[in-house]
């Protein structure tokens, strides 16, 4: 049984949720842990955790919104953590690929939302990309723990989170041809990895150029079982053992 730490399920992006749902059951995925990082996306995934049985949620605002955030939106976000099925915050962090003109104002949001990941005691789970050095400072200031979504830095940096006592998210950029992500999987331990798609992106071999989805993620655990030279199941048993000892599913 697998579980998917991190992805993403909207209309927009499926015509057919139910039927995305039943194609993840069958292709041995247990439970899916699905972002709504807009506020937007926050009311639509409520919904689904509520509908499907192996749904749920992690709720924050990602950096790509830290101009329009404000203070009614962080108080929404509050407002709705008692709520059942809701497991973490996130996806929040750093972004600085496209601009690094609001840094400040994405390193404001992003503490916001630590904050209270810290008072609510949720782990989170962090989007960080070309922005290394300045998510580490930031997690640094505050007594959370989560998964860093979407690794894909080097051994040292893997080394760095992990010692901060954080998960690496891995998903299908590990499949990629040109990626040397496997490389750096490859000295991981195994108790250090968690398996995620981030569908709808980054689809893996070979199924590139297809809308990812949960269901692809034995494509992914296949490819790591490979490189660590264990069986597949064996990688899902202590892949999912992490999941489920980070977030609480009984929530
Ligand atoms: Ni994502």
């Amino acid at each position: 049984m697998f579980i998917d730490t991190h992805c993403h399920l909207s209309k927009e992006d499926y015509d057919d949720i139910d039927k995305v749902i039943i194609e993840d059951k069958e292709a041995d995925v247990d439970k899916i842990v699905v972002s709504g990082c807009s506020r937007e996306a926050i009311d639509e995934v409520m919904s689904f955790k509520d509908k499907y049985d192996m749904v749920y949620v992690t709720i924050g605002y990602h950096p790509e919104y830290a101009d329009s955030v404000r203070k009614e939106d962080l108080d929404y976000l509050k407002s709705l953590l008692a709520k059942k099925k809701i497991v973490g915050i996130g996806e929040i962090g750093l972004d600085y690929h496209y601009t690094k003109e609001n840094k400040d104002k994405q390193i404001w949001l992003f503490e916001e939302q630590l904050k209270i990941a810290e008072n609510f005691n949720l782990p989170v789970v962090i989007h960080s990309r070309d922005a290394t050095q300045d998510t580490i400072n930031t997690l640094k200031k505050y007594k959370v723990k989560g998964i860093i979504h979407c690794f894909s830095g080097s051994l040292e940096t893997a080394n760095i989170y992990i010692s901060m006592g954080f998960l690496l998210g891995i998903g299908g950029v590990v499949t990629f041809k040109n990626s040397k992500l496997k490389d750096v999987v490859k000295e991981l331990s195994l108790e250090s990895i968690v398996l995620e798609t981030d569908s709808p992106y980054l689809t893996p071999v070979p199924f590139r150029g297809k809308i990812n989805s949960s269901k692809y993620l034995e494509f992914i655990a296949n490819f790591i079982a490979d490189i660590k030279n264990i069986s597949v199941d064996e990688l899902a048993e202590i892949t999912s053992r992490n999941a489920s000892s980070l977030f609480d599913f009984n929530r």
